[in-house]
């Protein structure tokens, strides 16, 4: 696939069949995924895969039964693969306090940083992951943990010096597709988002 139709035909998927994705598959996913351009070449974003039994204890984790039935997509929890994305933020300030990058600044803690670029870096991979997927004839969805958060890092062993970005559900496309809540606001004009010489 050219990667401009990749651009233009990735849509967010959040239903899937229940079929895995083998570990070469995974890997190589993520193998590319992960070169991306990083602030100071920190690459500080890691990713933890589940899959099997642990997506199901993932999904108990976030969305226990009660709340299940009235689930909108329910066959994003048949989705064999999940990748928790994440960053390690005090990586960025101890690089950029290296020699090379002294004079930023912000060598002196993440607090000094005006745009959090382990942010920025984990949205860069995530954004590949996306269309990898796509471009492989898988589908794929980011989501929030949200306030999950502290029981996904108690259930899964996640330090606390790791910052968990989101989720990527990964599979083969499932038949129930329906559309995000967010999806009927449609795209904004060029001529809104763009401008030209002065704001
Ligand atoms: C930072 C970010 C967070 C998102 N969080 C969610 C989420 O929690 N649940 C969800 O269903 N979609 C989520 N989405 C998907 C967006 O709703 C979706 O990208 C947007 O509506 C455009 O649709 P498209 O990606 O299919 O083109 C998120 C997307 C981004 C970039």
């Amino acid at each position: 696939m050219e990667l401009r139709d990749a651009i233009r035909t990735r849509r967010m998927v959040r239903s899937f069949r229940v079929d895995s994705l083998t570990r070469p598959q995974i890997d190589d996913l993520l193998g590319s995924a992960r070169r991306a351009p990083s602030a100071g070449n920190t690459s500080a974003v890691e990713f933890l895969v589940l899959t099997g039994d642990d997506v199901g204890r993932y999904w108990d984790t976030t969305l226990p039964e009660p709340r299940r039935a009235s689930f909108r997509w329910p066959e994003l929890l048949d989705a064999p693969v999940l990748v928790l994305v994440a960053t390690r933020p005090e990586a960025y300030p101890d690089r950029y306090g290296e020699p090379d990058k002294e004079r930023t600044g912000l060598g002196e803690g993440t607090e000094a940083w005006s745009v959090p670029y382990w942010w920025v870096d984990a949205g860069m991979v995530v954004q590949n992951l996306l269309l990898l997927a796509h471009d492989a004839g898988f589908g794929a969805l980011f989501f929030g943990i949200f306030d999950h958060d502290p029981a996904v890092r108690e259930a899964f062993g996640i330090e606390s010096d790791v910052a968990l970005v989101g989720t990527v559900a990964i599979g083969h496309p499932g038949s129930g597709q329906q559309p995000g809540r967010s999806q009927s606001r449609g795209r904004r004009l060029l001529d809104e988002v763009v401008h030209h010489g002065r704001w």
